[in-house]
């Protein structure tokens, strides 16, 4: 059996432990979640030992793989430290909220030989699988255009996640439309411009960006434009709104996820989201199989199927795209 250890029983932490229970070849051990009402209710329902500080958990307890799923700013310590354990790491996105930090996180994991996978759910979403083979059969030709936006409702940065402040939303979005950039074309990037307004959630005293935007170039004459908001209304139909555009010299793709299939009238006009629903309680969205498959990369010893490198670099144009904000400049990746 994988011995699994969880750091940070939010929202993620959570689905991690729901989805390791209906995995054959892997079990919770133990969990680690700074608040106590939180921590309580997971031992409870996970019956297992469960502590408030994560460094014990690692002390007292031999994983063969640890989940970190804390706010995205909270990464590198956890991360060192497991590592430093020989425990493979599953790592949420973003891996760190600094490139400094990223490659500082990256040497801990090299040298301590362990894998580690991070969480681009994305690469497992069947929608974006179908994206990817058309672009890999060559079917679209030379690709030049791709304009990605991935938007939360106001929610996401006020009600549901606490720590908002202590990240931004390119931090917690770019992750996965840069991520998907990178995988479909395999093309590395030049420089970028981009921008950030900082109004609504500032006034709200939740001291980040309201919105950035970018425009990247890459090598081979193609360009990307991202952009991702976090706040728009709470009338977002779903509490996400990701598009993700590819124009090529022969062909384009459009996904669009904010339709999923389903449209609820009842006092609130609503799209439940279906992509990544449980079914009968059993999570097997594109965040369950992803961790399944890493449980099969340290059951079976095989590589995971996101490249630290790869991740490493998605982290470089994310940090270059903050630069270009603060700078107001176009900036060249480092
Ligand atoms: N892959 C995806 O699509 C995806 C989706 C959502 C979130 N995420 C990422 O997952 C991570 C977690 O997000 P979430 O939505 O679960 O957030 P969350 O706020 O629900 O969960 C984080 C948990 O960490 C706990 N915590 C904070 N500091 C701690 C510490 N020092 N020790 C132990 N516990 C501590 C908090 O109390 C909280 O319960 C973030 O990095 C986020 O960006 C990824």
């Amino acid at each position: 059996m994988v011995r699994v250890g969880i750091i940070g029983m939010g929202i993620r932490g959570n689905l991690y432990a729901s989805t390791v229970k209906y995995n054959a070849y892997a079990e919770v051990k133990a969990v680690a979640e700074g608040n106590s009402a939180r921590l309580k209710e997971a031992t409870e329902q996970l019956g297992v030992p469960g502590y408030a500080d994560y460094n014990k958990m690692l002390e007292e307890n031999d994983f063969d793989m640890v989940v970190v799923a804390l706010p995205d700013h909270l990464h590198r310590e956890a991360v060192l430290k497991t590592a430093a354990k020989k425990c493979h790491l599953l790592i949420e996105k973003p891996l760190a909220t600094s490139y400094e930090d990223a490659k500082v996180m990256v040497e801990g994991i090299r040298k301590a030989g362990v894998k580690a996978l991070v969480g681009f759910e994305n690469r497992w979403n069947p929608v974006m699988l179908s994206a990817k083979e058309a672009i890999d059969a060559n079917e679209l030709k030379d690709v030049q255009l791709i304009h990605a936006r991935l938007n939360d409702s106001i929610m996401v940065p006020t009600r549901m996640l606490g720590w908002a402040a202590g990240s931004t939303v390119a931090w917690f979005l770019f992750p996965h439309i840069i991520d998907l950039s990178l995988w479909m074309t395999g093309k590395k990037v030049r420089s970028v411009h981009a921008f950030g307004q900082k109004n609504v959630l500032a006034a709200m005293g939740v001291d980040t960006y309201d919105s950035i935007t970018a425009v990247v170039e890459f090598e081979d004459n193609l360009v990307g434009t991202y952009s991702s908001s976090w706040i728009y209304p709470e009338s977002l139909p779903l509490v996400y709104d990701l598009r993700f555009e590819v124009l090529g010299t022969a062909g384009a793709i459009a996904v669009d996820c904010r339709d999923q299939m389903i449209h609820k009238m009842t006092d609130v006009y609503t799209h439940p989201g279906i992509l990544g629903r449980p079914i009968y309680g059993k999570p097997v969205g594109f965040a369950a199989e992803m961790l399944n498959s890493f449980i099969d990369n340290v059951r079976l010893d095989t590589e995971p199927l996101v490249d630290l490198d790869q991740a490493l670099y998605g982290v470089n144009v994310i940090d270059t795209i903050h630069r270009s904000v603060i700078s107001r400049k176009v900036e060249e990746v480092r």
